[in-house]
Formats: structure tokens, C-alpha cells, sequence
């Protein structure tokens, strides 16, 4: 639990209006500040050890977390709720969304010493998730008693690999991220796992590696989570393309967002 924590649709924090749209040299300050105090070299070792998988509990400096929390009640109108049976329910904010409504978080997506410091971990070269992706950034709302996702890897569909940064936004809840470390590594046993990352919390992983799942949202709780994708090669082959724009129309943005480029890579596909 958070004392930054609120239960959907009450007491959200008050708009921050006088905030600017884009960071503020004092954030980005603060987040290089808070880049270089990690031990980035014993991060590292921890990533390989588990098997391309790191949680640090405290990761953002509070400045942007404050801003994030922020963001949740401007984004709030265009949350799609979806539910596939048996598998996920919840709402998602799509990163096009977000350029309109959050312009503070793309910008945080595309800070260049958080990529920087997450190739070093990764040991990756990594790139922007296209444009027209609308995973790129997106915010997921658990908000309705039962909201969760169940056990799954977040596969590439593009031809290299792609990265999931998971970041806390709200935790008034019970949800738990569990996970099951080295699965697709015949030499090394399957190692459960579990974390509650609350509000500054982060979470890192290679999305082919990774099996995991989030819990059922539990009565009165509500969480929000942000999640930001890196990938090593952008290109994504025709058929894999339609793939993904289904999967991601129906578990999560709704076909609106997805297609929403006529022309455009989603628009062909
Ligand atoms: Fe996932």
C-alpha cells in the first residue's frame, strides 16, 4: 500500500495546472541525479543472473512520480476498458493518447539517459518503439474488483527483441506481479517470484523471457501502471503485424487507436 494511493474516481491528487507540459530542468536533473547514484554495475550482474529480470523498489525520483500520479487524472477520459475471459480485464491509455493528454510521460519515454542507462543494463543497443505503436508508452488502469492478466510473456512481433520497462504509478492494492525466471533456458531451473512495485518502483525485463502475470484487483483497491517498450530492431514482418494490431485492438486499445493511421504500417496491415 501507498500513502500516495486513492481509490478510483474519488480522490484523485488535484490537477497540476501550473505544472509545465514537459519536464522541468529540475526533473531531469533529478532523474540524471538518480541515474548515476544506482550501482549500476551489481544491477547489472543481478539482470543476467535472473535471467534478463530486474525490480528496484525505489527507481524514479519523486519529482516524477508526483508528475505521473498526475498524469493518471488527465488521462482518465480516454481509458478503454477491455476483458478477455479467463485472461485479462482492465483499462489501458494508449501512447497516442498520451501525446495528447501526457505529453510529460513521452517525453520521459524518450529520455535519453534512461535509455542510455537501460542499454547498460541490458547490455542491448536499444531503439523508440515506432511511432504508430500504441504500446510504445501506455498507462494500465486496475480499477474494477477482479481487474488482472494472466500468466503470459510479452512477445516480440518485431524481427529483434523487445524490452518492457514497468513503472509504479498508483498501488492502493493487493496486486502482486508474479513471475517465473529463466523458462525458456533448459539449464537453468524455473524460478518464481513475486513483487508489489508501488509508486517510483521498477521493473525490467527481456519480454520474450519473462513468464509473468498481475493478480486479481481486490475490492475498494485500484492501481496504475505505466509501461514503456524498447526494441532492438523496429521492423515487423506483414503477418506479425496483423497479429499484433488484433491482439492489441482487442485486449487493449480498442480498434480506434490501433488502426488509426490509414496508411500508415497499422493502416496496411
Ligand atoms: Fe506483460
Amino acid at each position: 500500500m501507498s500513502d500516495t494511493a486513492t481509490p478510483f474516481g474519488t480522490t484523485f491528487p488535484d490537477p497540476q495546472t501550473t505544472q509545465p507540459a514537459r519536464p522541468s530542468a529540475r526533473e531531469i536533473d533529478a532523474t540524471l541525479r538518480r541515474l548515476a547514484e544506482l550501482k549500476t554495475t551489481g544491477l547489472r550482474g543481478d539482470y543476467e543472473k535472473q535471467g534478463s529480470f530486474l525490480y528496484i523498489e525505489d527507481f524514479l525520483p519523486r519529482e516524477f512520480t508526483e508528475r505521473l500520479i498526475a498524469a493518471v487524472k488527465d488521462v482518465t477520459p480516454a481509458i478503454n476498458r477491455n476483458y478477455l475471459p479467463g485472461h485479462k480485464a482492465g483499462g489501458s491509455v494508449s501512447s497516442h493518447n498520451i501525446d495528447n493528454l501526457a505529453p510529460f510521460i513521452a517525453d520521459l519515454y524518450r529520455l535519453p539517459a534512461l535509455i542510455k542507462w537501460l542499454e547498460t543494463i541490458s547490455d542491448d543497443k536499444l531503439q523508440l518503439s515506432p511511432a504508430d505503436d500504441p504500446h510504445a508508452y501506455a498507462l494500465y488502469f486496475y480499477s474494477k474488483p477482479g481487474d488482472h492478466i494472466g500468466w503470459h510473456y510479452d512477445t516480440s512481433y518485431y524481427d529483434g527483441r523487445r524490452y518492457t520497462l514497468l513503472l509504479g504509478v498508483i498501488d492502493d492494492s493487493s496486486c502482486r506481479l508474479d513471475y517465473e525466471l529463466h523458462t525458456k533456458n533448459p539449464a537453468v531451473p524455473d524460478q518464481p517470484g513475486s513483487v508489489q512495485y508501488l509508486p517510483g518502483g521498477f521493473v525490467f525485463f527481456d519480454g520474450n523471457k519473462l513468464r509473468h502475470r498481475v493478480t486479481p484487483l481486490g475490492e475498494n483497491e485500484m492501481r496504475v501502471s505505466l509501461t514503456f517498450e524498447y526494441v532492438t530492431d523496429p521492423n515487423m514482418k506483414p503477418f506479425k503485424r496483423f497479429i499484433s494490431n488484433m491482439k492489441d485492438s482487442i485486449a487493449y486499445f480498442g480498434f480506434g487507436q490501433v488502426f488509426r493511421r490509414k496508411g500508415g504500417k497499422n493502416g496496411d496491415a
